[in-house]
């Protein structure tokens, strides 16, 4: 392949980014995509169906999500225009990755955030990188009618990083390149959904090597959303082609803590152009898979992250995903990113109030195994 490097540059001859633009790189992308053996197990025990289903982690970027795929591009197209004020709104991992990559490339970066509604790790990493901050009373829906209202009213005075700045779906798009190369097309391709930047995104790229010949079909994609917060799920449902705006959206996975998606009509139609579909979770279906992804697996995904699998089991349960059918879960962020979620786990938590008392307690354990 023409192909050199890894990571979201690898595929520079596929990005539309001219040559005398040097990349603000961390080596995002070149993510793992990791076979879930314990899971499928699982399902054929419990529903008799075996899918083979992988995991893309993206927790593994430079600073935790998928978003560094698209700020890398972004901030090296921001760069080289030389803005004098860069600004996004967020639910928390836009926000850490920008803060990150406009700090490497020398840019001022403004964050919009929904005051109390950010998990813990991703307001320590938007502080950490040095980002100024304002916290808005309301929801990521206020936060980003602010960002585009004043964006609309500097005159070009501020670049925006969101997702509807298409140079983030770019840089995102390559989820779906690395898929390809690594296990061909797969049936499936399972994405929490929010803005609706990531789905169609990846179905661009998908899209891209189908057009340039590269794979010869195409997955399936799905978006999964929470149930208090699905604009685009309950229309689907409705079979309405248009988003049923929630007003106050509420989550316990805050990263698609989203009423009102930007992304919402290119969402819907790489759901509908590839054939898939939108399905809703609830928080404890939510919860209970970010646990199984974790304690079956080994991989640490936040709460929105681990609810590409919650969606799987309504897939599979319901008969859409079945035997022979390959499904990719892409996990968009990394368990570390949100402290009190992980904590909400049960545990066997022993209390010793010694060293001595502790080493009894193992040396029990290791006569009862
Ligand atoms: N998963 C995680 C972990 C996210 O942070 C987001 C979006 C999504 C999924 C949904 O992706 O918006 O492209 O449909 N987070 C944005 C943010 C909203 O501000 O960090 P989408």
């Amino acid at each position: 392949s023409s192909f050199r490097g890894r990571g979201v540059w690898r595929y520079r001859p596929l990005l539309p980014v001219s040559d005398d633009v040097k990349p603000v790189t961390m080596g995002e992308g070149g993510t793992p995509l990791i076979r879930c053996e314990n899971i499928e197990a699982w399902l054929r025990d419990r529903y008799g169906v075996a899918p083979r289903v992988y995991v893309k982690f993206e927790g593994a970027n430079p600073t935790g999500s998928f978003k560094d795929r698209g700020m890398t591009v972004i901030a090296s197209i921001a760069r080289s225009l030389r803005v004098k004020l860069v600004a996004a709104a967020s639910t928390g991992n836009t926000a850490s990755s920008a803060a990150a990559y406009t700090a490497r490339a020398g840019l001022k970066m403004v964050l919009v955030l929904p005051k109390g509604k950010v998990a813990k790790g991703k307001l320590g990493q938007s502080i950490l990188y040095g980002a100024t901050i304002i916290e808005v009373d309301g929801s990521f829906d206020d936060a980003m009618k602010a960002v585009q209202d004043a964006v609309e009213a500097s005159k070009g005075g501020i670049y925006p990083f969101n997702s509807f700045n298409p140079w983030r779906l770019e840089g995102q798009k390559t989820i779906a390149f690395e898929i390809a190369e690594e296990i061909g097309v797969p049936d499936f391709v399972i994405v929490p959904v929010g803005n609706g930047g990531n789905i169609s995104a990846i179905w661009k790229g998908f899209n891209e090597l189908h057009k340039a010949g590269l794979i010869d079909k195409l997955p399936r994609m799905v978006g999964v959303q929470a149930e208090g917060a699905a604009p685009l799920a309950t229309a689907f449902e409705k079979g309405l082609d248009k988003p049923l705006f929630v007003d106050k959206p509420e989550t316990v996975a805050t990263a698609i803590r989203i009423g009102r998606p930007v992304n919402w009509m290119k969402a819907l139609r790489a759901v509908k152009e590839s054939g898939g579909l939108f399905t809703k979770v609830s928080d404890d279906e939510i919860l209970s898979a970010m646990r199984m992804l974790a304690s079956m697996e080994g991989v640490g995904a936040e709460p929105a992250g681990a609810s590409s699998l919650a969606g799987l089991l309504k897939l599979v349960e319901d008969g859409t995903i079945g035997n022979n059918d390959t499904v990719v879960l892409v996990a968009t962020g990394h368990a570390l990113k949100d402290p009190d979620a992980m904590l909400r786990a049960s545990t066997k938590m022993l209390h010793a109030s010694s060293s001595s008392e502790a080493a009894k307690l193992l040396l029990e354990m290791a006569e009862k195994s």
